[in-house]
């Protein structure tokens, strides 16, 4: 019986002999001896770095249970291999990621890294699994650098690019006759990615975008800024904010008074997984832009949800389901692999993959990142309800990218 070590360290004598079995006795004898080498296979390590706590923590617990019911989906097994999880709270702080992450690796001997949500502690991950030559999944953190010229070998993204879920506003609000638009966000990665973002997308269409504000992460004091956005009188507000800190500022919009004078445009990551929350009327009638959204039309969306409901008693979001498609790249990657998870293998098999995904069938760009639709949204009850497409198979420009 193999170790855990050994199966970490070696490109495995184990699965080199089993490969021979395969390949010298085709199907009936590969079929035939499967079973009782992978009852003998070691469970494959995963270390995941999510926030379970502060303003990021539900979108933490929402990914989570996406690769959790993606692992029940294929009976607890990858690549004929039981999975142990290894889950660290990075609390969304950039300044612990890389120890936090060189811990996984170290003293708990993952064999692959997943996270996270901020795109400060995903571009720390990024570097390490760069040095470290190890494979890195990222399941919502949108830095656009991870697709561009901080791309590697190792890093896939099943998510989106910060671009990606901003640009395609600009068209839909110039459409909707939006002239004058302030953008509001917090001030790290993500957030000045949305602002550069939303002045690309809205200014390419004409629009002016009158007033640039931002909060330090994860500050909840909105209040000084909703004053100067009722004093520049703009045509309509955009803003990225998420999770918890998301909900606090739709109602403090509400409450100052200006959803019922100045309408609000959002990427959907605003209105995601915490209208429940709400104690009022607070997003209603609000319009976003993202990769998901309540209602689509296909056949993979309505299994998922319904499977998402009744394992965990609430509606997924989108964060559920960057949970899950991660899960089902790494399903698929595992058994091209048969459970082997040595780096060049696994990079190799995760290259171009394509997933029917509850967002849609999604293409892994050259660059890392999926090629996907971008849907239009308005929130109706506690749903954010199609509304139609914004942008089609949404490549991100992946500048600089060595990849690519
Ligand atoms: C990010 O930090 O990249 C980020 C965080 C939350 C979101 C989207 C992007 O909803």
């Amino acid at each position: 019986m193999l170790n855990q070590s050994e199966l970490n360290l070696t490109p495995s004598p184990f699965s080199a002999a089993r490969r021979q079995v395969i390949q010298a006795g085709g199907l009936i004898a590969s079929s035939l001896a499967a079973p009782a080498i992978w009852a003998a296979k070691a469970p494959i390590k995963v270390g995941v770095m999510l926030p379970a706590s502060g303003t990021y923590a539900p979108l933490g617990q929402a990914i989570r249970r996406g690769l959790e019911l993606a692992l029940m989906g294929s009976g607890n097994k990858w690549g004929g291999r039981p999975v142990d999880w290894v889950f660290v709270d990075d609390e969304s702080k950039p300044a612990q990621a890389a120890e936090k992450a060189a811990r996984l690796l170290t003293r708990d001997r993952v064999d692959l890294l997943i996270g996270s949500v901020h795109s400060g502690v995903a571009l720390a991950m990024a570097k390490l699994a760069r040095d470290r030559n190890k494979v890195l999944l990222v399941p919502n953190a949108g830095a656009n650098a991870l697709t561009r010229e901080s791309c590697a070998p190792q890093i896939f993204r099943t998510s989106f690019s910060n671009w990606q879920t901003i640009v395609p506003i600009g068209k839909l609000m110039r459409d909707r006759g939006i002239k004058r638009a302030a953008f509001l966000t917090w001030k790290y990665t993500a957030g000045l990615e949305y602002s550069e973002g939303f002045r690309e997308g809205f200014e390419r269409h004409g629009g002016e975008v009158v007033l640039d504000l931002s909060l330090p992460f994860p500050s909840l004091e909105f209040t000084p800024l909703l004053t100067q956005i009722a004093a520049a009188q703009p045509d309509a507000v955009c803003c990225f904010f998420s999770g918890s800190g998301a909900a606090k500022f739709l109602i403090d919009y509400a409450q100052a008074g200006l959803k019922a004078k100045i309408p609000l445009y959002v990427t959907g990551h605003v209105t995601e997984g915490i209208l429940h929350t709400l104690p009022g009327a607070e997003a209603q009638g609000v319009v976003s832009v993202l990769h998901y959204a309540d209602g689509l039309p296909h056949a993979e969306d309505k299994q998922f949800r319904s499977a998402f409901e009744t394992t965990f008693g609430q509606p997924p979001d989108v964060f559920a389901v960057q949970g899950y498609d991660t899960g089902l790249v790494l399903s698929k990657a595992l058994s091209t692999t048969q459970g082997d998870t040595q780096t060049d293998g696994l990079m190799k098999a995760m290259e171009g993959l394509e997933i029917a995904s509850p967002r849609g069938r999604w293409k892994m760009s050259k660059a890392h990142n999926p090629i996907q639709d971008i849907y239009i949204r308005e929130v109706q009850g506690q749903r954010n309800v199609f509304k139609g497409i914004a942008a089609k198979a949404l490549a991100d420009p992946a500048t600089g990218c060595s990849l690519a």
